[in-house]
């Protein structure tokens, strides 16, 4: 079955030029890249992301994390995959979310770290199951910036919206 997967290669990850080297792993599951791109994350969508998380002890560090406070980085790359068994292929390069539990062969457990303050630094996210999936794709995306229709759209007239555009 067709399925589509948020990735996001964290701040970390950019710093670390990693990014080839994560693509390339992730290449290996012949799924196909339906949308990309560099986004800085704002506090708003950090939080909407990890919501959650909201409860947890280390969730101010996550939202720092992610949106490169950690590491003066301040982007990350976000991609949605789709392919058959997408999800599980992906989670399964990535490895466990404790980078030290991860199989030192997987994504997280070659680059990954656990900071001293007990937050992990595991390089990336994948999405956890279809229904966060398709959440965290509708949080990132628009539906225009996706090559194929994961999930249905309206069109609506938006009138009076202040757009930036190229002087
Ligand atoms: S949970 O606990 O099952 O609801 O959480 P989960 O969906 O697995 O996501 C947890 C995210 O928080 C990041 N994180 C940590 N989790 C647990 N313990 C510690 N100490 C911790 N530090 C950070 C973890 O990496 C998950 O984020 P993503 O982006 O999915 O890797």
């Amino acid at each position: 079955m067709k399925q589509a997967t948020l990735i996001i290669i964290k701040p970390d990850g950019l710093k670390k030029s990693l990014t080839g080297n994560i693509l390339t792993r992730l290449s290996e599951t012949k799924l196909e890249i339906v949308g990309a791109k560099i986004v800085k994350v704002s506090r708003e969508l950090a939080e909407e992301h990890y919501k959650h998380l909201k409860d947890k002890p280390f969730f101010e560090e996550v939202i720092r994390y992610i949106q490169g406070e950690l590491h003066d980085r301040r982007k990350v790359m976000a991609l949605v995959y789709w392919g058959a068994d997408a999800i599980a292929k992906c989670r399964q390069l990535a490895g466990s979310t404790n980078p030290e539990e991860a199989d030192p062969t997987t994504i997280r457990g070659a680059y990954g770290r656990i900071t001293t303050s007990g937050v992990y630094e595991n390089v990336i996210h994948v999405s956890a199951n279809e229904e966060e999936a398709e959440r965290e794709i509708k949080l990132w995306f628009q539906p225009d910036e996706i090559i194929v229709e994961l999930y249905p759209i309206k069109e609506v007239i938006i009138k009076e919206k202040k757009i930036r555009v190229w002087a």
